[in-house]
C-alpha cells in the first residue's frame, strides 16, 4: 500500500475516489460535502433528503461524478451520532469505504482529512485514524490462492489537507502506517499454517525485523535453553522435531540501562495438545497459538520505528506442541526455571509452562514492568468472546495503562479479577503446583498459575484467546488474524516513554 499527503483543493484531486465523512442524522452538510454537492447539481443532498445517506458507521456511498470534478467518485463515509463519537469509527469508517472501493475495482482512493471543528480531534490523529482504518481493512491474506479473481485491491491511499495542515497530517500518516504495517505483521504471522510458521520460521521474522530496525537479537537454541534452565519450555518442546528457539529483542530507545518494558508472547507455532491431545474439530485454528509472540515481535518493530524514549525487550519462547514418543506426559514433574516444580495434568495447558520460564527469564534481566500476551485458556473465550481481551495484573496503575492503551486503539481490555482464593485450585499432592485449575474461572486460574514466577515487578497478563483470531469480520479486521493487542502494546510504550522521561 502506498500512502500519501496531498494538499491540493480536493475537487481537483484525479483519483478513483474522493472520500468524505459524514455524521449521522445532520441533515445540515458539512462545508465540504455542500460545495461538492452544489458542483453535483444537489445530488447528495437529494440522497440524504431520501433517507438513502444516513451517516451510519460502515455506510458508504458511491456516487459518480461524471466530468463535473476531477475525482471519479464521491464516497459518503458514514461516522455515527455525533454525541456517541468515539476515535475507532474513523478507522471502521474508512475501513469500509476502502473494502466497498476495492469490491468496484477502484484502485486509489483519496480521503479528506475532517478539521479539528468536526471531530474534536487534532488533524494528525484523525490523518492517523484514517491510515490505520485504510490500512487494516485493506489487507487481507491470500498468499496460497494460486489464482486471484478478487484483484489486488485498493493499491494507494491519500490524504488531503490544507497546506497549513500537512506536517501534522504527514506525522499522523507515517504514525498510522508504521502501526499499521506491524499489526498486519501480526496477522500475517498468526494466520500463516503451522508448516509455515515454526519456531525457525519465527526466528527469520525477528531476525528481519532486527535487521531493519538495528534491534539487538540474540535466538536461544536447545542447548542454551537447557543452560539457562528452561526445563518448562524444554517439556512442551520436547514433543516436536522442530526445535525451540528463544528470541531475545532489544530496542534502546532511552539513554538509560532500564529495560523499561519487557513484552512477552507465548508462542506455540502449533498446539496439538501434545499427549492430552486436542478433539480434531477446529484443531486447524490451533495455528494461531503463537499470536501473543507474533504480537510483540510486531509490536517492538513499531516501537523502534516511532523511535520511541524507552527502553523495550521482546521475549519468545517458540515451541510446537506435539504428541510422540518424546512427549512430556501427564504427571510429569517439572521443574521451571525459578526452581518452583510443576505438576503436568494436561499437556494441552503448555503455555503457562512456557510463559513460567520467560517471565522468570523476564525479571531476572531486571525488566521494570512486565507485559504478557497469550492466547493462553478457552475459558477466556467463554467468558469475553471475541470482542475483548482479558486482562489480569498485580498492578493497578500499569492495567489501567493497558487499558487505555487499548481503548485508542480500538483493541478492548476487560479486568479480570486475580484473588488468592482461586489458588486452592491449583495445589498439587505431588508438586508446588500443578498446571491445571479445574474448569471453574479457568482464565483467572491460569493467570494465577503465571504470577507464581512473577515477583512484585508491575505486570499485566493479557489473554488473547478470543480476540488474536477472529471467526468473522468485524470492524476493521477480516476473518482470521487480528493483530491484537499489537498496536495497543505500541500505545502503552508510548504514554511509558512519556512517563519515564
Ligand atoms: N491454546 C490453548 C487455548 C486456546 C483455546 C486458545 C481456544 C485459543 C482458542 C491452550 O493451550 C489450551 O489448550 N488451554 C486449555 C487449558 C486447560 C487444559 C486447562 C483450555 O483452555 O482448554
Ligand atoms: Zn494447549
Ligand atoms: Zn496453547
Amino acid at each position: 500500500m502506498l500512502y500519501k499527503v496531498i494538499t491540493k483543493p480536493p475537487m481537483d484531486i484525479k483519483t478513483g475516489a474522493l472520500a468524505v465523512f459524514c455524521f449521522q442524522d445532520n441533515k445540515n452538510l458539512s462545508q465540504l460535502l455542500d460545495s461538492i454537492d452544489k458542483q453535483l447539481g444537489g445530488a447528495i443532498k437529494l440522497l440524504v433528503d431520501s433517507g438513502e445517506i444516513k451517516g451510519k458507521i460502515g455506510e458508504v456511498t458511491v456516487i459518480h461524478t461524471g466530468t463535473k470534478i476531477a475525482p471519479g467518485r464521491v464516497v459518503v463515509c458514514g461516522i455515527g451520532k455525533q454525541q456517541q463519537f468515539r476515535q475507532d469509527f474513523i478507522r471502521q469508517a474508512a475501513s469500509s469505504a476502502c473494502k466497498m472501493l476495492a469490491k468496484k475495482g477502484v484502485k486509489d482512493v483519496s480521503f479528506a482529512v475532517p478539521d479539528k471543528e468536526i471531530t474534536g480531534l487534532d488533524t494528525g490523529l484523525v490523518a492517523q485514524l484514517i491510515t490505520e482504518g485504510a490500512g487494516l481493512g485493506s489487507w487481507s491474506f491470500k498468499k496460497y490462492f494460486t489464482s486471484d479473481d478478487d484483484g489486488n485491491g485498493i493499491e494507494a491511499v491519500n490524504l488531503v489537507a490544507r497546506d497549513i495542515e500537512k506536517d501534522e497530517v504527514t506525522a499522523g500518516l507515517e504514525t498510522g502506517r508504521i502501526i499499521t504495517e506491524s499489526a498486519n505483521l501480526a496477522r500475517e504471522m498468526v494466520n500463516e499454517p503451522a508448516n509455515y510458521m515454526k519456531p525457525a520460521d519465527m526466528v527469520l521474522i525477528a531476525k528481519k525485523v532486527s535487521e531493519e530496525n538495528n534491534l539487538e537479537i540474540e535466538v536461544f537454541e536447545r542447548e542454551q535453553m537447557e543452560e539457562l534452565g528452561m526445563r518448562a519450555v524444554l517439556a512442551v518442546a520436547q514433543g516436536s522435531n522442530n526445535p525451540p528457539k528463544f528470541i531475545k529483542l532489544t530496542y534502546r530507545g532511552s539513554s538509560g540501562d532500564d529495560i523499561d518494558l519487557a513484552l512477552v508472547g507465548k508462542a506455540v507455532t502449533f498446539d496439538s495438545g501434545g499427549i492430552s491431545i486436542k478433539p480434531s474439530e477446529k484443531m486447524e485454528a490451533m495455528k494461531m497459538d503463537m499470536a501473543g509472540g507474533a504480537s510483540v515481535i510486531s509490536a517492538i518493530k513499531a516501537i523502534s520505528e516511532l523511535k520511541l524514549k524507552i527502553n523495550v525487550v521482546a521475549l519468545v519462547a517458540a515451541v510446537e506442541n506435539l504428541p510422540s514418543g518424546t512427549a512430556q506426559r501427564p504427571g510429569d514433574v517439572v521443574k521451571a526455571m525459578s526452581g518452583k516444580t510443576i505438576e503436568v495434568i494436561s499437556t494441552d495447558a503448555e503455555g503457562r509452562m512456557t510463559l513460567a520460564d520467560v517471565l522468570t527469564y523476564a525479571g531476572k534481566i531486571g525488566a521494570k514492568r512486565i507485559v504478557d500476551v497469550a492466547t493462553l485458556t478457552g475459558a477466556c473465550v467463554i467468558a469475553l468472546g471475541e470482542v475483548a481481551t482479558g486482562a489480569f495484573t498485580n498492578n493497578q496503575e500499569l492495567v489501567e495503562m493497558v487499558k487505555q492503551a487499548g481503548e485508542k486503539a480500538g483493541e478492548y481490555m476487560w479486568q479480570m479479577p486475580m484473588y488468592d482464593e482461586y489458588k486452592e485450585q491449583y495445589k498439587s499432592d505431588v508438586a508446588d503446583i500443578k498446571n491445571v485449575g479445574g474448569r471453574d474461572g479457568g482464565a483467572i486460574t491460569a493467570a494465577l498459575f503465571l504470577s507464581e514466577f512473577v515477583d512484585s515487578t508491575p505486570w499485566v497478563h493479557l489473554d488473547v484467546a478470543g480476540t488474536a483470531m477472529i471467526g468473522k469480520d468485524r470492524k476493521y479486521w477480516s476473518k482470521g488474524g487480528t493483530g491484537v493487542p499489537a498496536r495497543t502494546l505500541v500505545n502503552l510504550a508510548e504514554a511509558l516513554s512519556r512517563e519515564i522521561k
